[in-house]
């Protein structure tokens, strides 16, 4: 825990010191997990969330997790709230236990704004903004709203970085790129696919910065796709910048893979339509 702390202080997180190295993550995540194991049950080392809350380092409270869903062998060792057990709340990196806040974080002063996942370490930032962050702390659990499955091992990502943290992400499925469902099918034009951002980021033009990304990328296609279904607030992101960019209103489809014609509805159009039928 001491080290932990003086990396803490030092202003050093796991992404800035990270390996491109997922098999020797899962290694020392391995090695650990027979330490605890065979450590007397009666050990009193504890992990001390932000919150002041302390989780007790012991077996049963820490498992692995797959990274990406069509790579078995990427895994993290985590370690899991007690009273919910499917809430991850710190992750072992580096021979430390570092909460989830903390791998979000960063200290380079170069990680600002919207940039390519390349690394490992890139990748375990998405995973948890995706699957813990969205998935289980910061969506609705009791409404009806969507999730995402954890991405792919080639899933081209951004992830949106503010002021030393993660704030956010989207990710592209490529002209050309397998759909993954088995049929062999490839996506007939870029897809704008999975996009989130942190609950207190929101209305602050974040979206809509991704969106205008994801449009700038790919000047030269004629045709882009946003994947279906398109969440409400998404809509509205859409709407707002289709109306300030009049010239994209023609290109923008909602697609169902691969994105055929047959599987394209123009947002700008469903947009008008949902506004006509709206009473005055
Ligand atoms: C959809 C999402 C990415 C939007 O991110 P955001 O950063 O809040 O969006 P922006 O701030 O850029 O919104 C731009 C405009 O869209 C509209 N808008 C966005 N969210 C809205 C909401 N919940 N209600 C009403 N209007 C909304 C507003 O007009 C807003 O401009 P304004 O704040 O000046 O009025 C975010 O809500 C999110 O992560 N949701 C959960 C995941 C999700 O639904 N993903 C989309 C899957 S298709």
């Amino acid at each position: 825990m001491e080290a932990e702390a003086a990396r803490r202080a030092a202003g050093i997180y796991p992404v800035d010191i990270l390996e491109d190295d997922p098999e020797r993550l899962w290694e020392a995540g391995l090695a650990y997990y027979a330490t605890l194991r065979e450590r007397v049950r009666s050990s009193s080392e504890v992990f001390s969330l932000p919150t002041g809350e302390q989780v007790k380092l012991e077996d049963s409270s820490v498992c692995f997790c797959t990274v990406h869903r069509d790579e078995p062998q990427h895994k993290i060792l985590v370690l899991v709230n007690p009273q919910d057990t499917k809430t991850v709340v710190a992750v072992y990196i580096k021979g430390c236990w570092w909460s989830t806040e903390d791998v979000l974080r960063t200290s380079d002063p170069a990680r600002e704004g919207l940039m390519k996942v390349q690394s490992f370490g890139e990748r375990i930032v998405l995973f948890i903004l995706n699957v813990i962050i969205f998935g289980r702390l910061e969506r609705n659990l009791d409404d009806d709203d969507m999730f995402f499955l954890p991405h792919s091992v080639k899933e081209q990502a951004k992830i949106l970085w503010r002021n030393g943290a993660a704030v956010g992400f989207y990710t592209t499925k490529m002209k050309g790129g397998l759909c993954g469902d088995g049929t062999g099918a490839c996506y007939a034009l870029p897809v704008f696919d999975t996009v989130f951002v942190r609950r207190r980021h929101r209305r602050q033009g974040l979206g809509l910065a991704m969106l205008r990304d994801f449009c700038e990328t790919f000047k030269g296609d004629e045709a882009l796709g946003v994947s279906s279904p398109i969440s409400p607030a998404m809509y509205r992101v859409c709407r707002k910048f289709l109306m300030s960019h009049p010239e994209e209103r023609g290109r923008l489809w909602e697609v169902e893979p691969p994105g055929a014609w047959g599987q394209r509805v123009s947002i700008w159009l469903k947009i008008q339509l949902q506004h006509a039928s709206l009473p005055n």
